[in-house]
This record gives C-alpha cells, sequence and structure tokens, in this order.
C-alpha cells in the first residue's frame, strides 16, 4: 500500500499543485500559524512529508543559523525537488523515509509541522507515537491544512484511488488518536480558513 503511494506521489512531483510557490497570501497564512505553533529562531523543527519543500523553506528562514529543520519524504522525486529549491540551506536536512517507520532521535525537536500532509499517513497512530518519541517534553505538534475538513474529505478532491481513502479524522477521532499515542489537543479551529489541530505531550 505504502509502496503504491510512494510512486503515486512520485509521480505528483512535477504538478503544478505540487511545485507552485506559495501565493503572498499563503506564506502569511504560514508565517501566522507557525508563530501561533511557537516557531522561533534557533528551534529543532520535523517536517513530515515535505513534497516540494515549500514550508521547509520557510521555515528555514523563520528559525535562523542557530536552529534546525529535518524535513522527511517517503518520495524520491518529491526529495530530489525540494533538494534543488534548499541547495546551500545548511540548516535544513532531508530524509526518504516513511514517517512511521523511519528512526529518529527521541526527545529532540521543539515543533513537529503536518502541513497538508495529515490525511495522508496510512498509519496515523503510529505516526503519532513517532512524534510522540521526538519530540522534547515542552514541544509542540502542528498539524495544518489550507483546506476546511470537509474539502480535505471531499470525494471529489480525490485525484487518485490510491488517496481516496486518505482522510482526516473527525475532533473526536483526533482526540481519541492523540490520547492514544501519549498527546493532548491544545487547540483545534475547522474553517473555511482551513484547518489547524495544535498538540502537546500529555
Ligand atoms: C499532499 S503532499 C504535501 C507536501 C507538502 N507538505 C506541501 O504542503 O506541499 C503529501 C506529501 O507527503 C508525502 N507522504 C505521504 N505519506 C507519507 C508517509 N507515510 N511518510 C512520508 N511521507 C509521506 C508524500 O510523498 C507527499 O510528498
Amino acid at each position: 500500500m505504502s509502496m503504491d503511494k510512494t510512486r503515486f506521489f512520485d509521480t505528483q512531483a512535477t504538478e503544478t499543485w505540487a511545485r507552485a510557490e506559495y501565493t503572498d497570501q499563503e506564506t502569511e497564512k504560514l508565517r501566522q500559524v507557525m508563530s501561533a505553533a511557537g516557531v522561533l529562531p534557533g528551534m529543532n523543527v520535523f517536517e513530515p512529508g515535505c513534497g516540494t519543500g515549500r514550508l521547509t523553506q520557510l521555515m528555514s528562514h523563520q528559525i535562523g543559523p542557530e536552529g534546525g529543520v529535518v524535513a522527511l519524504d517517503m518520495s524520491r522525486a518529491m526529495l530530489e525537488v525540494s533538494r534543488n529549491r534548499l541547495k546551500g540551506a545548511e540548516n535544513v536536512s532531508l530524509i526518504m523515509d516513511t514517517m512511521e517507520n523511519t528512526n529518529l532521535v527521541p526527545d529532540y525537536f521543539d515543533a513537529v509541522i503536518c502541513h497538508n500532509v495529515f490525511h495522508h499517513f496510512s498509519n496515523k497512530i503510529a505516526m503519532l507515537r513517532k512524534t510522540a518519541e521526538i519530540l522534547k517534553p515542552q514541544g509542540q505538534f502542528l498539524i495544518h491544512h489550507f483546506l476546511e475538513l470537509s474539502e480535505i474529505n471531499n470525494p471529489a478532491r480525490k485525484i487518485h484511488d490510491i488517496v481516496y481513502q486518505d482522510l482526516m479524522p473527525s475532533l473526536e477521532q483526533m482526540q481519541s488518536m492523540l490520547s492514544l499515542s501519549g498527546m493532548k489537543m491544545t487547540y483545534y479551529s475547522d474553517s473555511n480558513d482551513g484547518f489547524i489541530v495544535r498538540a502537546a505531550l500529555a
């Protein structure tokens, strides 16, 4: 399943939805969301499902030379675009792996940030447990999507069978998954301005 999805995302790396630069409005929104999640210069941030590295680049600037961004994606083609985009960004490391199975240093990150990706994780509990393991005790977990939940899950938006079942959990499901993973929700917002969940270690 995961291999098939990996190949699917490989085919998407040249598509406009994956590569187009963020508009000024999107960039401003992401800056606000990061700032609300406490992303500050000097922090160590982890970004699973970084795709073509657009947010990675933004965060690299935000955290500055004293901080570090580790960005991961299972798609070789997506990471290739990220690698080109982030050439020379000394505070960025890129990893090719699945979020659920990757090995990272526990207790290391100040923030884990999922942008436009959480619904795609095949094993969300494994993803959340990994997040809880790598966050520092005061670390923040953020899920953000430009769209509201009903749009993320709208079957008409799914561009291929392989992602048809990739759904954002309901509020109740999210609370339960976070709790099973040793985290607690600290903020939830679902509106036509986007979807945001913030959580911390329980
Ligand atoms: C919709 S794209 C979003 C990319 C990026 N976050 C953005 O907003 O442009 C989802 C990305 O997550 C990656 N992905 C999906 N499931 C993954 C998993 N289990 N582990 C690692 N990467 C994954 C895909 O390869 C793809 O690049």
